[in-house]
């Protein structure tokens, strides 16, 4: 996986108030319609992402997505966080009410979340998908779990980053 970083700020002191969903939304929706981040990541066959911006409270990440990489199931550890499709699409697999749901999201679309989502992220489109993420606080350890068939199940913590 690549890892550029083109922003460095990580401080998330835990007073300060939280960013509203709403706003963690508008914030990649804007990002997103940038037609610039496509020369901010290498063409890749994994995965690979690059912070755009960041502060006290948040923190925006661009990841691009060849097609069929995944994240996993994973969650984000404390932060909230929100991504819109920049390019491409994406397929977000959710579990509720007994089974994985699947959901495609194209160019313009976006997603919110609170702390507790747990979720799998998949690179939908030939070639390669980019999608802008936010989180806040800024993603210090993300949950990996594994599917069950009851659901996620938490295998364990993974710090630092690494989606
Ligand atoms: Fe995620």
């Amino acid at each position: 996986m690549t890892s550029l970083t083109v922003s460095t700020h990580l401080a998330t002191p835990a007073t300060l108030p939280a960013v509203p969903l709403a706003e963690l939304r508008r914030l990649v929706c804007r990002y997103a319609l940038n037609p610039n981040l496509a020369a901010l990541l290498p063409e890749t066959r994994e995965r690979a992402w690059a912070r755009l911006a960041g502060d006290a409270r948040s923190d925006i990440w661009l990841i691009s997505w060849p097609e069929g990489t995944e994240t996993g199931w994973h969650d984000h550890g404390d932060a909230a966080g929100a991504f819109a499709v920049a390019s491409g699409s994406i397929v977000e697999l959710t579990w509720l009410l007994g089974a994985v749901q699947e959901r495609r999201l194209a160019v313009g679309d976006s997603r919110s979340s609170g702390r507790d989502h747990v979720h799998n992220l998949v690179g939908a489109s030939p070639g390669r998908s980019l999608t802008v993420h936010a989180y806040a606080p800024g993603l210090v350890t993300m949950g990996a779990f594994e599917l069950g068939p009851r659901g996620p199940v938490q295998r364990g913590t993974q710090a630092g980053v690494s989606w």
